[in-house]
């Protein structure tokens, strides 16, 4: 049977400034998606990238004094890291400023151009440049300000190539009423109908006051307007006039996911570029609410934009995930703040799922020495827990079929509370007074570490660290068979028999009152730095006090995975856990070590050195390890017993 293909983009970003956690919301959303049809079994092709052409870049560019290509690709790689941290599976990441790119959006718009649907003329009117939009005094009203951001727009007067949308105004009706889950949710679509009938106007498509896009092939002081540039990628990713295959395999797109305030342009505009040029539309463009904070909307201006590398580093990936997927619905604006962030860890993380891991594998320990034990003695309960994980799989296939992350999340974790309740109702601890009792024993424990491999496949597309510390300490780690969304479709896959490995709580509470002490702490430790720097008698001559040596945080680090990086013979990209945290290395060690071999392995890392960029990557941490005098030899330092991650070096 052939696989069934799905191929769903984000918006490409801008690269105008660091990315935040507004945009970490969609590319998070589409990865969640995209790993929850890979289980499935789909051949997923999921496309993010960049916007990089246009007024805004350039003016950034120069305000840095920067090359626009310089500026760019400096925040590119700034991007492309907070995807690697946030465990985005992209199966291509595309840059508008690639070849491939201007090629196809230069064919396209001499196509519609030859067809007679692009024609030249002169633009008069109101251009925002933070939007890249333009704007009719009618749709400005009285105010001069964009519609969209609310900034002043400018006035601009130049030649102008013009796209005759007014032309298909009547076919794109005409589809979105016959495909009503084109546009997602249906509020947005009612508004886009509305918008449709008002009128269309033709549509500037290029600029000539500034140089930095593609330049119109058969006129080259015009580069085509940003977005006709940027909707293209869309099809560029896929192949569209290079790779037939490819373009035949995955187009029409399956989803767009975006943000509400560029559903205009992809349900009007885009669709009309595509009707222009003979290209089928895609088949549903979804557009998701905004997080905003208390104080407003999130903006540079503003300087109140929440970094998600920071509460990465703080709270961990799945943390960050799990929130940005399951507080707000996906449809609707919701508030972003710290505070619930830390309740949603502490309450349906570390309480509700680790709590039930920790009383499982702590129970199984103890009354059966560490190993699953085979079911027995069955009770009416334990169907009703059979049932409810069955009931939960497919109200998360349902809800993840449309977009409801925060629903299917919801469902996951009511039969993780199910499960916590059952240990309540079934009362282990009782049961293992007397030896009369240890055949129920055995099918309660056994039924919860079922529980809990069916917990780990059913958030997998969600958490994507959770599922394998869940299963290591199962003692199922390696057993493949049993991470299918099939194998959750049966109860009691998980052999017994099976050794579990009892680790550190998964997600440790978070302590707000000890996380203000931290602060204070370390502030006293910074005043000492500051005595230190004075020169003290000890550090002239090379000699570090016990004080100093503290202040060095060594840890037992797990790799998780390690890279070659392109371009850079030597260097190596290492993911290391330690402990609480996945951090990355980059290290000149690809001389003496194969990637492979690292996975695995326990190293020694000095976790709080300043954080350095190597080859445009950021590097937190140092690795150590002992090389001979011509650095001929290199070999990493690592523990001779096996020890946890994240155990601190005294
Ligand atoms: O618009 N809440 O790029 P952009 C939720 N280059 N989502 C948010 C958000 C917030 N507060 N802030 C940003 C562009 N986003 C164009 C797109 S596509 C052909 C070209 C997300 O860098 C959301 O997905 O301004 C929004 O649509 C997108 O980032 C805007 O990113
Ligand atoms: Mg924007």
């Amino acid at each position: 049977m052939e696989r069934e293909k799905f191929y769903i983009t984000t918006p490409i970003y801008y690269p105008s400034s660091d990315l935040h956690i507004g945009h970490a919301y969609t590319t998070v959303a589409a990865d969640a998606i995209s790993r929850f049809k890979r289980q499935l079994g789909s051949d997923v092709y999921f496309l993010t990238g960049t916007d990089e052409h246009g007024q805004k870049i350039q003016r950034k560019a120069q305000e840095a004094g920067q090359e626009p290509i310089e500026f760019v690709d400096e925040v590119v790689s700034k991007i492309k890291y907070l995807w690697d941290r946030l465990y985005i599976s992209n199966d291509d990441f595309i840059r508008t400023t690639e070849d491939r790119h201007k090629e196809v959006v230069q064919k396209i718009f001499k196509d519609i151009y030859d067809k007679g649907d692009i024609y030249k003329d002169y633009y008069e009117g109101w251009y925002c440049v933070q939007c890249e939009a333009f704007w009719s005094q009618r749709q400005l009203k009285e105010e001069q300000g964009c519609p969209d951001c609310k900034r002043p727009t400018e006035w601009v007067k130049e030649e102008s190539y013009f796209f005759r949308m007014s032309k298909y105004a009547d076919r794109l009706l005409d589809y979105i009423e016959k495909n009503p889950d084109f546009i997602q949710p249906s509020s947005r679509r009612n508004e886009m109908i509305s918008f449709i009938k008002s009128g269309l106007e033709d549509l500037c498509v290029s600029r000539t006051t500034f140089d930095w896009g593609i330049p119109v092939s058969f006129d080259d002081k015009h580069v085509v307007y940003v977005w006709f540039d940027a909707l293209t990628n869309y099809i560029t990713a896929v192949g569209y006039g290079q790779d037939n295959e490819k373009f035949d395999r995955y187009w029409p797109a399956d989803v767009h996911l975006v943000g509400k305030e560029i559903v205009r342009f992809h349900t009007v505009i885009w669709p009309i570029i595509l009707m222009a040029a003979g290209i089928e539309l895609p088949k549903k463009v979804f557009g998701h609410g905004w997080l905003v904070l208390e104080s407003g909307k999130m903006s540079k201006s503003k300087g109140n934009v929440i970094d998600p590398l920071i509460l990465i580093d703080k709270y961990g990936v799945d943390a960050v995930r799990y929130y940005l997927l399951r507080e707000v619905a996906f449809g609707s604006d919701g508030y972003y703040s710290e505070e619930a962030l830390v309740n949603r860890i502490n309450s349906d993380l570390a309480n509700d799922l680790g709590n039930l891991l920790s009383r499982t594998v702590a129970m199984i320990d103890k009354y059966f020495e560490g190993t699953i034990p085979e079911p027995k003695e069955t009770e009416d309960i334990d169907e009703e827990l059979k049932k409810l994980a069955a009931e939960t799989k497919t109200e998360t296939e349902k809800a993840m079929e449309k977009l409801e992350f925060s629903t299917a999340l919801a469902s996951i974790w009511k039969f993780v509370s199910r499960s916590n309740k059952y240990i309540d109702e079934t009362t282990p601890w009782i049961l293992a007074k007397e030896e009369s009792g240890r055949p129920r024993l055995q099918t309660v424990l056994y039924n919860l570490a079922e529980a809990l491999r069916i917990i780990t496949v059913l958030i997998s597309a969600h958490l994507p660290l959770a599922p394998l510390k869940i299963r290591r300490q199962l003692g199922i780690a390696k057993e493949s068979d049993l991470l299918t969304w099939e194998s959750i479709s049966t109860w009691g896959a998980l052999p017994a028999g099976v050794q579990i490995s009892k680790g550190e709580p998964i997600f440790p509470r978070i302590d707000t009152t000890k996380d203000k002490k931290e602060t204070k702490k370390e502030s006293a430790e910074e005043k000492e730095g500051k005595k230190a720097k004075k020169g003290s008698k000890e550090q002239e001559e090379g000699i570090v006090t016990i004080d100093e040596f503290k202040k060095m945080d060594f840890r037992v680090a797990k790799v998780l995975e390690a890279q070659r990086v392109p371009k850079a013979e030597k260097l190596l990209k290492l993911k290391v856990d330690v402990g609480d945290k996945v951090r990355q290395i980059v290290s000149g060690i690809a001389p003496f070590y194969q990637p492979e071999e690292l996975v695995g392995m326990r190293i020694i890392v000095l976790v709080n050195l300043k954080p350095a960029k190597i080859f445009g990557l950021e590097s937190q941490g140092m690795l150590l390890a002992a090389s001979n005098e011509d650095d001929s030899h290199l070999t990493l330092a690592t523990t001779d017993k096996d020890i946890k991650s994240g155990y601190p070096l005294t």
